[in-house]
């Protein structure tokens, strides 16, 4: 294997591109594995409160949507690379990858951005702050089904032991 070859293999690991589970099937298998009615009786408690949830919104408007459009709703051919091998912003309303990420990972993906990764989101690590950060992702995370909520919260305490 060559050395560009190599890069774009470590690249779209990094990204989490490559081996991306479908959707469909992470929660199909979720939902066999664990005791599915006390997944549905059992009350969801986000980490986040409505306050933070509409800072986030004012925040992400003026940061993100241009990206990432303004309802969360990205490119819907993400998974799709661009002609100079980059990838497009991804959907982040829990229908793409993010939701795949424990909560310290999406954080340093907006602080750091995407370029060490050789991506092309920026960094926003000068610009806002941790609970900014937060808020956004809070916004975020808005938008995630309860389903979706409940197998990111297990893999985010996993991820956090
Ligand atoms: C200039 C366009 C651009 C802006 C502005 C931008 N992003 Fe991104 N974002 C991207 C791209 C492109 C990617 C894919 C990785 C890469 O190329 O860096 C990405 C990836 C991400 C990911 C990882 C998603 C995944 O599926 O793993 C998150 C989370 C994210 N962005 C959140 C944000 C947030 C929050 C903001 C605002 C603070 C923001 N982005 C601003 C372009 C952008």
């Amino acid at each position: 294997m060559n050395a560009p070859l190599i890069a774009i293999v470590i690249v779209s690991g990094a990204l989490g591109l490559a081996g991306c589970e479908n959707q469909q099937d992470v929660i199909a298998k979720a939902n066999t594995q664990d005791n599915a009615t006390q997944r549905s009786t059992e009350p969801i408690v986000r980490w986040y409160n409505q306050a933070q949830v509409e800072r986030g919104n004012e925040l992400y408007q003026a940061n993100c949507a241009s990206c990432h459009k303004p309802d969360a709703s990205g490119t819907p051919n993400w998974k799709q690379a661009l002609p100079d091998g980059k990838y497009p912003p991804p959907p982040l309303n829990g229908t793409a990858h993010a939701w795949h990420h424990p909560l310290s990972i999406l954080q340093r993906q907006i602080k750091v951005g995407g370029v060490p990764l050789g991506g092309t989101m920026p960094g926003f690590g000068n610009k806002l702050n941790e609970a900014q950060i937060n808020e956004i992702l809070a916004w975020v995370q808005s938008h995630w089904s309860d389903d979706i909520y409940h197998i990111w919260h297990e893999r985010n305490a996993q991820a956090s032991k």
